[in-house]
């Protein structure tokens, strides 16, 4: 067969994806179900219905992922799936799944880092070119990565508590708005003014690290405050107050990074990429610079098969295969 035609599963948090990449760059197919309904009642990811969702929808939305492609698992060169990190019992739905469609079909087994997936989202949109940087900015994670090289990722910095996303779901839920919250806050911060002077947490002057955790208490102090003093504050304005301290510290260390590192190109990666306030941000900060700024569409923003394929491409080329004892890994290492 020519053509490189890799099978991607994700399965590491609350959605359920399937997708079919062509030679790393092209999306036959890419099939995501949402959890979403149902962790929204307790306000947040529940491992137990996430691996209980994910049991149930996995082969429906394979089988549809094959289908959309107009492929049968005979065309396959191999089969991807993320192995961590995520939620254990969600990890391990997916590469079983894997597995067993590497087995019964004999061919390569290949184990992805999802973060490395929401990188190559990238290559899913226009080729990449190194030495490169990418920002990414999820529900578990903050970290400016350097990449010299396809495959090769040099953490230089990431939070040190809360990811980005994760603060903006905490914040959302103080102001009493549905999970995931980074969206509405998102939405809210457009129609606000920044009129609450949040902290900026920059920690040391040459660090790279993150830290959100003294603002997202800074929020609810701040709300519990004008509560006590029955004053009304409009949600509208906490919103926006959040999101400018957020992204001035995002953005103000990513300038930093990418004048050290002298890369030219800058990937913005995972789901918090959907935040229009930060790609606004980022566009209008390096518009006027030598640096080639990518930033995926929504839909390659949010956890989804595609971005697995993409980087299970890499692997393929280097023939970086995985056994039969590769296993769903909550901590593994990018
Ligand atoms: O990458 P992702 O789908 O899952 C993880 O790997 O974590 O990211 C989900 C996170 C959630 O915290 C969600 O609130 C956040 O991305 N998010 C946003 C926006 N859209 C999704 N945060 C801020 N603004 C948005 N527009
Ligand atoms: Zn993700």
């Amino acid at each position: 067969n020519e053509k490189e035609l890799i099978l991607a599963i994700e399965t590491s948090c609350d959605e359920t994806s399937a997708a079919v990449i062509e030679n790393g760059t092209v999306i036959l197919s890419n099939v995501v179900s949402s959890q979403i309904e149902s962790h929204k009642r307790f306000g947040g990811v529940v491992p137990e219905v996430a691996s209980r969702h994910h049991v149930e929808q996995i082969t429906i939305i394979i089988e549809q992922a094959m289908e959309e492609a107009n492929i049968t698992f005979a065309d396959l060169s191999a089969v991807a799936v993320t192995e961590g990190p995520g939620l254990v019992g969600a990890l391990l739905i997916g590469v079983n799944a894997a597995k067993a469609i590497a087995f019964a079909h004999n061919i390569p087994l290949i184990g992805v880092h999802h973060i490395a997936g929401h990188i190559y989202a990238n290559q899913l949109v226009e080729p990449i070119s190194f030495p490169l940087l990418a920002l990414v900015v999820s529900g578990g994670h903050t970290e400016l990565v350097y990449m010299k090289e396809d495959g090769h990722f040099e953490i230089i910095g990431e939070t040190r508590d809360d990811a980005v996303g994760e603060a903006y779901d905490k914040v959302a839920r103080t102001l009493g708005l549905p999970y995931p919250g980074g969206p509405h806050i998102d939405r809210l911060a457009a129609e606000g003014k920044e009129t609450i002077d949040f902290p900026r947490s920059w920690l040391e002057p040459d660090s790279f690290d993150f830290s959100f955790s003294g603002l997202k208490s800074s929020v609810i102090n701040t709300l519990h405050n004008f509560n006590q003093r029955g004053e009304e504050v409009k949600k509208e304005d906490v919103a926006a107050s959040f999101q400018a301290s957020v992204i001035d510290v995002l953005v103000g260390k990513t300038r930093r990074a990418v004048k050290k590192h002298e890369v030219n190109q800058l990937l913005l990666a995972g789901g918090v990429a959907a935040n229009k306030g930060l790609r606004h941000a980022l566009e209008k900060e390096f518009e006027k610079t030598n640096v080639d700024l990518r930033i995926p569409p929504l839909s390659l923003c949010t956890d989804n098969a595609a971005m697995i394929g993409a980087a299970a491409s890499v692997k393929w080329r280097k023939q970086k295969f995985a056994s039969y004892d590769l296993n769903g890994n909550p901590g593994l290492d990018l």
